[in-house]
């Protein structure tokens, strides 16, 4: 239910994205030409304007946010949401181009069109979201969100020329608007070939070329300054996790570490990579202030929460009480995370991968317990010795709660004690006899 929510979320921002991008394009176009829409792009039009007044409702409504989220946090986001974006969205909704303006109005109309666009800028507010759901670098994001400001501004850009210079009735528009947009394209990106050039007898169009020159070697500067910086940031990751890795082969050879162990090492710090990017998360959590580690925290673990279907119907306090104790650990495939007979101290969530649950001797398999789904609850909650030996199957990304933060938490909630301890006595059961 959890994850459906996550990704309604997203498909619906990619929706509004789509229809913003699509208002931002045809409305200079329209107001340049005199372009009425009709049919389809009618349509499509007050489509946009209801997508976009649904969009409002769903904000002021927080109906998007998670259930873990508290009403005062709700409260906190709605009065910000009012204060940002309310104005930007109920005047974007409003489908100003269908207003038809005497020829001599046009600056109103420009005025009431640019109303209508500035929906755009809330496209930038869902990078947060994306970067999370699409799992992409952030600065790779951060570039395609800067690429895509670009290609719309230069479009705008080539529109304000088109108005600057008079189209004859017989032209082709679309070569004209195509000429436009090699002039922006030439002019922003520094090249300036001259071959379309303002007029030297219209102030507006020099002003105009000056103002897009300015621009141009603003924008490429903070091209080159991102891509550079994108580069060297990847290549900081990597220059620290390969030096972390020679570190530790050099210590393997020197010690005369058996060469399964040696394999078995290289295996795991390759997951790490694959999975973390070389980041220690519980070495970023120790450098931060107390106050953000909490928020840290839950949305670290955000993940864990959205895939145990025990916190889904629990209270949101508990499963804030929970997250702020959870400890992310990973595990090789055949590791012994749990061993029969011992006095187990912590409970464990998967994450990602899967562990089976053998026997003292390991040749009984009891079960296999995946994604989602927790062990080594028996220990704590029935105080009894690890009643059977979990082993992880493939790679495994946990998360632990210590006994102590255990015992406080059901102190707490006695109905959530009791859900878990039914299920330890279920499969106590199921096992021992
Ligand atoms: P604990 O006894 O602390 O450590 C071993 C864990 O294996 C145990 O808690 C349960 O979480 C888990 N376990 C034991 N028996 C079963 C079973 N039949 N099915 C699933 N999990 C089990």
């Amino acid at each position: 239910m959890r994850r459906t929510k996550g990704n309604v979320i997203f498909y619906w921002d990619v929706l509004i994205t789509f229809l913003t991008t699509y208002l931002a394009i045809v409305v200079p176009v329209g107001l340049i030409i005199g372009y009425r829409p009709e049919g389809f792009f009618l349509l499509l039009n007050l489509a946009a304007s209801v997508c976009f007044i649904v969009d409002i409702v769903i904000h002021l409504n927080s109906y998007f946010l998670p259930d873990y989220v508290t009403e005062g946090e709700r409260k906190l986001l709605r009065k910000r949401y009012i204060r940002r974006w309310f104005i930007i969205d109920l005047l974007s909704a409003i489908p100003f181009e269908l207003i038809v303006l005497p020829e001599n109005y046009f600056l109103l109309a420009a005025v009431l069109c640019t109303f209508r666009m500035l929906k755009v800028f809330r496209v930038l507010s869902f990078k947060a979201n994306w970067e999370y759901r699409i799992s992409m670098n952030p600065g790779i994001l951060r570039l395609c969100f800067f690429f895509y400001f670009l290609v719309l501004f230069m479009h705008w850009i080539a529109c304000g020329w088109l108005r600057l210079r008079t189209i004859p009735a017989s032209a082709d528009v679309l070569q004209e608007y195509i000429k436009a947009l090699y002039w922006t394209t030439t002019t922003i990106t520094t090249v300036g070939y001259g071959d379309i050039v303002p007029s030297q007898k219209s102030n507006i169009e020099m002003l105009y070329t000056m103002f897009v020159q300015f621009m141009g070697v603003g924008t490429y500067g903070y091209i080159i300054g991102n891509v550079a910086n994108l580069i060297s940031n990847i290549d900081q990751a990597k220059t620290r996790h390969r030096q972390r890795l020679d570190s530790v082969a050099n210590f393997m050879k020197s010690k005369k570490i058996p060469k399964h162990l040696q394999e078995r090492t290289y295996d795991y710090f390759n997951y790490l990579w694959a999975t973390r990017k070389g980041y220690d998360h519980a070495a970023i959590m120790a450098e931060l202030p107390e106050s953000f580690k909490y928020e840290f925290a839950l949305h670290l673990n955000k993940s864990i929460i959205e895939k145990v279907p025990m916190f889904k119907d629990a209270q949101p306090a508990l499963v804030r009480e929970i997250v702020i104790c959870l400890r992310p650990c990973i595990y090789a495939p055949g590791d012994a995370i749990c061993i029969y007979g011992e006095i187990g101290d912590r409970m464990y969530f998967i994450n990602k991968g899967a562990v089976e649950v053998v026997s003292q001797d390991g040749k009984q398999q009891y079960a296999i317990i995946r994604e989602g789904d927790f062990f080594g609850e028996i220990a704590l909650i029935l105080q009894h010795p690890r009643n059977a030996t979990i082993r992880a199957l493939e790679y495994c990304d946990l998360y632990s709660l210590d006994k102590e933060s255990f015992d406080r938490v059901v102190s707490h909630y006695p109905e959530f004690e009791k859900s878990i301890q039914k299920m330890a006595q279920e499969r106590m059961r199921q096992t021992e006899g």
